[in-house]
Formats: C-alpha cells, sequence, structure tokens
C-alpha cells in the first residue's frame, strides 16, 4: 500500500512530507506540483497569509534525473511567514505569550484536554490547514501518475452560504469555467451571489461555508472491493474528504438525495452495445458500487463549514480563570470552499491512485502500463 505522512507547524519552518511506495519511472513534474499548490493558495475569501506565502516545493529524495526511483519521495515546502514568527516557534525554551482561550470549532479545547498542553498555540499550529498544502503536493505526484492513464481530476464550487448553483455542459467546459473562477465555480451569475455573500460576511467579522464537487473521470471499472469494509472506494473516498479539515459532509453520486427517492429512480439502468461494451444512461452512483469503481465518472461532494476563527468571536472561557471572555483571534480566511476543493481533488487522487497500484502493480510505471494494457483486453472481450 502506498502511504504518506506529512509534519510541519503552520508557522514553523517548513513542512515535510514522505511519501511511500510510489512507483519508479514516473516523471515529476514539478512545474505541475508547484501549480497545484499556487491552486490552493487561490480564492475569493482567503485572508492575509495567503498573500504572504508562494508555496513551492523542494525535492529532497526519491528522485533522480527528473523520475522517481521507487524511494521515499521527499518534498519541503518553505513557510515563508516564519521569520515573523520565529521567536513563538522557538525551539528552545523561552517566555512567549501563551494563546489561552480556545476557538469554538477548532480543535483547541480537545487539544488542550487531550496532550495537557499548557498554551493552546500547540494545538493551533498542528491543527492548522497550512498542513493541507503538503497534501496538495503529494496528490499532484498521485494525479501524475494517473495522467499517465488518461485519468482526470478536478473540482468545482456547487455552493456558498445560501447560494446554490446549477450548471451546464460537460465535464471539459465545466472544469475550463471553474479553473477561470475566482472562486472555482462553473456558473457566472451564482457567482457573483457567491461574492456578495462572502463580502457580507466579512463586513460582519463572520465566515462561509459550502460545498464542492470533484469528479474524476477515465477511472477503470474495478479499482477498490467489497470483499472488506476497508477495501471499498467509496469508504475510502469518504474517509480521504473528511480528514479535510472543515468538512463536515461527504456523499457520493446521489448520495443524501437518493434517501428520499424510489429504488428504481436511483439505480442505473446496465444497457450493452456490442462496440460499447456495457453502459450507462444515467450516473446516480456517482461511479462506484458495492464499493467497486463501475467505469462512470466519480462524483464526490464534500459539504465545507464556516472556518471557526471569526473577527467577531464567540464566547468562550479563559482556561486557567475560567472568565467567560470572547474566543481567541488571529487572522483568518472568510471562506475556503475553493481551496477545500482542491485539497479534495489531491486526496481523490491520492485514494484512486493508490487502489489503482493496488490492482497493477507498484514497483516499475512500465509493469504497471503492461499489467493495464492486459487488463483492458480482457475487458473488452467480457
Ligand atoms: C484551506 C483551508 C483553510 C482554512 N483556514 C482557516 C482559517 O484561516 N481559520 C480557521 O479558523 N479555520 C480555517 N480552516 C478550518 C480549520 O482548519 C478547521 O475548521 C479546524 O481545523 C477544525 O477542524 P474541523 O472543522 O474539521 O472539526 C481552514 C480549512 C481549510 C480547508
Amino acid at each position: 500500500m502506498p502511504r504518506f505522512l506529512t509534519a510541519g507547524e503552520s508557522h514553523g519552518k517548513c513542512l515535510i512530507t514522505i511519501i511511500e511506495g510510489f512507483p519508479a519511472g514516473l516523471r515529476l513534474d514539478l512545474q505541475f506540483i508547484n501549480q497545484e499548490l499556487k491552486r490552493r493558495q487561490q480564492g475569493y475569501g482567503r485572508g492575509e497569509r495567503m498573500k504572504i506565502e508562494h508555496d513551492e516545493v523542494e525535492v529532497l529524495s526519491g528522485v533522480r534525473l527528473g523520475r522517481t526511483t521507487g524511494a521515499p519521495i521527499t518534498f519541503l515546502i518553505e513557510n515563508k511567514d516564519f521569520p515573523s514568527w520565529e521567536e513563538i516557534m522557538s525551539l528552545e525554551e523561552r517566555k512567549v505569550e501563551p494563546v489561552i482561550v480556545p476557538r469554538p470549532g477548532h480543535a483547541d479545547l480537545g487539544g488542550y484536554l487531550k496532550y495537557g498542553l499548557e498554551d493552546l498555540r500547540d494545538v493551533i499550529e498542528r491543527a492548522s490547514a497550512r498542513e493541507t498544502a503538503a497534501r496538495v503536493a503529494v496528490g499532484a505526484v498521485a494525479k501524475l501518475l494517473l495522467r499517465e492513464f488518461n485519468i482526470d481530476i478536478f473540482s468545482f464550487t456547487i455552493a456558498i452560504g445560501k447560494t446554490r448553483v446549477k450548471w451546464e455542459g460537460d465535464w471539459e467546459s465545466i472544469k475550463e469555467k471553474a479553473e477561470l473562477s475566482p472562486l472555482r465555480c462553473p456558473e457566472v451569475s451564482g457567482e457573483e451571489k457567491m461574492k456578495e455573500e462572502i463580502d457580507e460576511a466579512r463586513e460582519k467579522g463572520d465566515s462561509l461555508g459550502g460545498i464542492f464537487q470533484v469528479v474524476a473521470i477515465g477511472v477503470p471499472p474495478g479499482l477498490g472491493s467489497y470483499v472488506q469494509w476497508d477495501r471499498r472506494l467509496d469508504a475510502r473516498l469518504a474517509y480521504a474528504i473528511m480528514s479535510i479539515p472543515a468538512v463536515k459532509g461527504v456523499e457520493i453520486g446521489e448520495g443524501f438525495t437518493s434517501a428520499s427517492l424510489p429504488g428504481s429512480a436511483v439505480q442505473d439502468e446496465i444497457l450493452y452495445d456490442r462496440k460499447e461494451g456495457f453502459f450507462r444512461l444515467t450516473n446516480r452512483a456517482g461511479g462506484i458500487e458495492g464499493g467497486v469503481s463501475n467505469g462512470e465518472a466519480i462524483i464526490i461532494r464534500g459539504a465545507v463549514k464556516p472556518v471557526p476563527t471569526l473577527s467577531k468571536p464567540l464566547r468562550s472561557v479563559h482556561l486557567r480563570t475560567k472568565q467567560s471572555l470572547p474566543a481567541h483571534k488571529e487572522r483568518a480566511d472568510v471562506c475556503v470552499v475553493p481551496s477545500a476543493g482542491v485539497i479534495a481533488e489531491a486526496m481523490t487522487a491520492w485514494v484512486i491512485a493508490s487502489a489503482f497500484l493496488e490492482k497493477f502493480g507498484v514497483d516499475s510505471l512500465e509493469d504497471i502500463k503492461e499489467s493495464y494494457t492486459t487488463y483492458l483486453e480482457r475487458l473488452k472481450r467480457m
């Protein structure tokens, strides 16, 4: 099983990630990886921090002469903001002003109780979504692998606050429109309303959530399995998407809508054509049945809650005096839905790439290509 770990604090020197179990022979396009990092940083509603950071990876291991070697791949992403935090983030013992009033909706109180800490800064620094920059770098490597097999993953915003948009057109045009939009929204008039809602929230010292959709096209049938709970592709995707900070709901295909419909309006009928093979006219299942990909586009939606740090803070409690006080506040985003979509692409790419490597081999890209071709030939005969 391929795996990865990340390390690093939000205002520490850097973020680090190690990817293990990825095949040799993959061309590592650094420009693409850095472009993915840039996509995560954009979005109407992000805060001041993103104006400071210009994320780029430095490759420390696992790559030689432009290609992966099969050894662990290590990336380093510098935190450009570190110099202004050097004292607070000091490795040496010293006195600093502690953060002592936890923010509702953040890891602050849970982390304080769990680890017996004295300063909430220790929780804040690692619970911060800054860590997701490392995940996007990992996802970019997964995307590079999937590209070799014509699998493409993209995302777009479908709701922010009370505004929900409907979209039209094929996947390619939706993807293009989303890439051009500061909210990653494929529908222009809806986007204007979303911006107004964000501006209003900012003025009120509040924050806003929403919904993103991730689409994976070109995924072959047969990834994941029904034979054990933890092999189910839908379960693995839900886990990965739910692990993104602020994501509070995940659905695959028609998800929650299907709960109120009769079975005949939910399942996708199976048809056959000599040239096409098996095919469907609908994709309500979102490309996964019984935990196995069925060859249709994989469709995942994630509900993002409004970010917890508010410039007009909610009530909280001073951890030592137990006095009721407004929660701690610091520089924060107002709305992170578009960025969450990009992070969700990365997590989706990772899960699909992992399932792909499990099925077709993990050591050498050349061997994987051979195995994949043989599989596609077998499918054609069925
Ligand atoms: C890209 C991104 C940026 C975020 N920025 C902030 C932020 O500036 N301030 C904040 O309070 N929360 C922010 N969050 C959300 C928190 O990280 C998250 O709500 C917190 O870690 C608690 O986790 P939970 O909401 O999953 O329970 C962000 C989330 C994402 C995905």
